[in-house]
């Protein structure tokens, strides 16, 4: 049964504090429970103060880098250098800082054709997850964002009708910048342990306020209820200021 928890903490900052938190303690269960840590992370703007943190003390020797293995939610496909690269500023802002394992970091084959990409890295989850049954990975942790579209990783409301259910990653094309991504798909999303999402600014309290009413069509950020795990939003006060009592 999922278990469902929201936090609203005071701002930004509190935000990204409270994120380096949930990371930390669920890496080091995860390698207490399993000999390893599995973590997929989203791009925008709203992780990046957390993952700058990380970087730094208190959180950065907390963490069990040589057991941590990371793997990216979605990616626009543009290369690594390119300002709007997902990967680009989670290295700048964590994994340049970091004694994470390169073998252990999984960056999306921007390189290749949308179609060819997708399935290069839902190799790359075979290989790390195993194939062995139809079962989707189980991630320790996935982190997401909100858009103020209600969309979610790379799935946007104008696609979400059309796509396939089954495979692990999509290519799709949407979104600002309007590109070809890749995303991991609901399906992998919904499997995982913990399942967190970061919320901050006024900007997103109408599509705050929306995801936890009642509608039909499912927003793609409404699709997300991990089968067997927990749920957490973390919002700043901001974000959160339209989502009635009975929510908090
Ligand atoms: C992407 C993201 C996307 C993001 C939301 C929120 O690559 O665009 O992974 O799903 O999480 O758009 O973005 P912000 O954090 O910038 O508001």
């Amino acid at each position: 049964m999922m278990n469902k928890q929201v936090i609203i903490v005071e701002d930004a900052a509190h935000l990204a504090h409270k994120g380096a938190e949930l990371f930390a303690g669920i890496a080091n269960r995860s390698v207490t429970m399993n000999g390893r840590f599995s973590v997929a992370l989203s791009g925008g703007s709203t992780p990046r103060p957390m993952n700058r943190l990380l970087a730094t003390e208190p959180y950065a020797s907390q963490i069990p880098w040589q057991d941590t293995h990371i793997f990216m939610v979605d990616e626009r496909m543009l290369p690594f250098e390119d300002p709007q690269s997902n990967f680009g500023a989670l290295k700048a802002d964590l994994l340049a800082k970091v004694p994470a394992v390169e073998g252990q970091i999984h960056p999306m084959p921007v390189w290749l054709e949308p179609a060819a990409a997708a399935a290069a890295y839902i190799r790359q989850l075979e290989v790390f997850f195993g194939n062995s049954s139809l079962k989707a990975p189980v991630f320790d942790l996935i982190l997401l964002g909100i858009g103020s579209d209600g969309h979610t990783a790379s799935l946007f409301p104008e696609v979400m009708a059309g796509l396939p259910a089954a495979p692990w990653v999509l290519a799709v094309r949407g979104g600002s910048p309007a590109v070809w991504r890749l995303t991991l798909n609901v399906t992998v999303l919904n499997q995982a342990r913990h399942v967190c999402f970061l919320a901050s600014g006024p900007e997103k309290s109408n599509i705050v306020r929306e995801l936890f009413a009642e509608s039909t069509p499912l927003l793609p950020a409404q699709m997300i209820a991990p089968a067997a795990g927990s749920l957490t939003f973390i919002l700043d006060r901001t974000a959160a200021a339209r989502l009635p009592e009975s929510n908090r």
